[in-house]
């Protein structure tokens, strides 16, 4: 069956005033099809670089999906039937609120204290797991539902129907400036419509990080309309192998808890051709948190380490999967014992106007894939964890000295503005 535009156009026009589309429309017949709702058509598939296998998988793929609460998700029929092919991880935790930073810290190990969803940008001396990938040769993608083109730099595209469907702050690695800011890794930031044609075409890369658009990911929907998406996006592609191999493991989450006031536990179930028969239908209840997906991909390709919050044998815990077989040892923290995961606002950080640190040095560190700390080529060694300043308010200088002079001078914090006199003194004194 082939839906027509037209069809699907007539589908979405009547829920331009909505703020919540009801029912899921199915934007073509497969997933592996092409759609013009997915906007710019593909100019062709991608080239990776020859498989690198992997302790326990050779594919991971992450599908990343928005604040809901643990129990509206366990009790969805449809995240019943997956959790029954797969491991449900009852002790997974995003690691900060709202969105953004959790998005950021997924590839940089760390959130560099930011609590909001602003349109920032992270500086190319500060290191992701793109550059723990490719020194070890392996291939990566991102596949972000309704971008229009690949790479992408806006904060967020409105289609024909006037919803915006695509925001960038779901986009970990448009963020950072080391991949956005360099043509031929920009161009692994591709649609979904790159998507049909790489699984096409048998040619998915080995890390993948997908985004479903603002409905089909509940961030303006509810966990009905995400389940009629996963039934349309995920399910089939669990029995095509050119997805689903068996040296596939997917990881299905919530970027955060929809309840601020409780800690961060998430929906998290692992699946894929990689998961023993024994294992399926199972829970474990090993703390994990989103820096788990750094620390167990390091773990599972002998990478090195970001030497950020990916090293913290706290937060990093190995899925138990890989660890068993790597005999890496996880802690044993148990709910009682657990970090706070729902901490915003007040952790300092390049991010944080109202307490700024500049980004620093990573820490060099012991990881869990065995190969040596990662650190950018410009990086400064010298700005680092024992040297770092104390944290500023810049919010609060701002305030202070906007009303007593004429002259306005901004300063950014990432892209965000902060106006105010005298301000940028004050950073260049910092920054020195
Ligand atoms: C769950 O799986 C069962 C058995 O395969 C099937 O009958 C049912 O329709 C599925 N339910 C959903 C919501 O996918
Ligand atoms: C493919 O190239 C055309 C022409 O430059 C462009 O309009 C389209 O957006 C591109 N597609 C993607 C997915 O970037
Ligand atoms: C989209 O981005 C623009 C800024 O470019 C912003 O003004 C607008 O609020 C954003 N819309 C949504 C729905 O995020
Ligand atoms: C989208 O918004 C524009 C400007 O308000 C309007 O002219 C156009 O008819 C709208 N399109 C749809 C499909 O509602
Ligand atoms: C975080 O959750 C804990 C309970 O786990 C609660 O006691 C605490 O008040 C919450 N903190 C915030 C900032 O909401
Ligand atoms: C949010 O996380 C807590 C654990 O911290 C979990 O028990 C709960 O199911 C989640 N949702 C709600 C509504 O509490
Ligand atoms: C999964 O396990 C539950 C009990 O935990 C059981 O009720 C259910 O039938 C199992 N489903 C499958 C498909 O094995
Ligand atoms: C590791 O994580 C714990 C729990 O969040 C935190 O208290 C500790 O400061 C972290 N260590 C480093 C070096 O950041
Ligand atoms: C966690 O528990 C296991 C089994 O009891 C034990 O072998 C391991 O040493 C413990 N790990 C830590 C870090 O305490
Ligand atoms: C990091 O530590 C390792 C092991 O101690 C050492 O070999 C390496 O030189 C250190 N790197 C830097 C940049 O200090
Ligand atoms: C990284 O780059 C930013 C922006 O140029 C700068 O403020 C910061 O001091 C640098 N940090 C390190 C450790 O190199
Ligand atoms: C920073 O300053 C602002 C404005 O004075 C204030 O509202 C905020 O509480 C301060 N934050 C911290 C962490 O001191």
């Amino acid at each position: 069956m082939v839906i027509k535009y037209s069809i699907l156009l007539g589908a979405v026009v009547g829920s331009v005033s909505a703020s919540v589309a009801s029912t899921f429309t199915a934007p073509a017949a497969a997933p592996t099809d092409q759609s013009p709702f997915y906007v710019g058509t593909s100019n062709g598939t991608i080239t990776n670089s020859p498989n690198v296998a992997g302790v326990v998988f050779d594919r991971f793929i992450q599908i990343w999906l928005e604040n809901t609460d643990f129990m509206q998700a366990r009790t969805n029929p449809s995240f019943q039937n997956l959790s029954a092919q797969g491991i449900l991880l009852s002790s997974y935790y995003g690691v900060t609120h709202p969105s953004e930073p959790n998005y950021i810290a997924s590839v940089g190990g760390d959130f560099f204290g930011l609590a909001t969803d602003v349109l920032t940008s992270i500086p190319n001396n500060v290191s992701t797991i793109i550059d723990l990938l490719e020194a070890k040769n392996i291939s990566w993608s991102t596949y972000q539902e309704n971008m229009p083109t690949d790479g992408y730099a806006g904060y967020n595209y409105t289609n024909s129907d006037n919803y915006t469907y695509y925001a960038r702050k779901h986009n970990p690695l448009a963020i950072y400036n080391s991949i956005s800011q360099d043509t031929t890794r920009a161009s692994r930031i591709r649609n979904f419509n790159d998507f049909a044609v790489d699984v096409g075409n048998n040619s998915l890369s080995q890390w993948i990080f997908v985004t479903p658009n603002l409905r089909n990911d509940a961030h303006d929907t509810t966990i009905e309309y995400v389940a009629s998406w996963l039934d349309y996006w995920l399910v089939p592609l669990l029995q095509n192998p050119n997805f689903n191999t068996a040296r596939t493991l997917i990881l299905l989450t919530f970027d955060e808890n929809e309840t601020y006031t409780i800690n961060n536990n998430v929906f998290s179930l692992l699946l894929g051709g990689v998961i023993p028969q024994n294992l399926r239908n199972t829970t474990d209840d090993t703390f994990y948190t989103h820096y788990s997906t750094l620390s167990t991909v390091q773990n599972n390709w002998g990478l090195g380490n970001l030497g950020r919050q990916d090293a913290n044998k706290t937060l990093a815990n190995v899925f138990a999967l890989v660890a068993d077989v790597t005999s890496y040892e996880n802690n044993n923290l148990t709910t009682n014992s657990l970090p706070s995961l729902n901490i915003t606002g007040t952790i300092p950080g390049a991010l944080n106007p109202d307490a700024y640190v500049p980004y620093l040095a990573p820490t060099n560190s012991t990881g869990t894939g065995g190969g040596p700390t990662f650190f950018a080529p410009n990086v400064n060694m010298s700005l680092n964890a024992s040297t770092a300043p104390a944290p500023v308010n810049l919010t609060a200088l701002a305030a202070s000295s906007s009303g007593k002079s004429g002259t306005r001078a901004s300063v950014r914090v990432g892209i965000q503005t902060i106006v105010g006199a005298a301000f940028a003194a004050v950073i260049a004194g910092l920054l020195l």
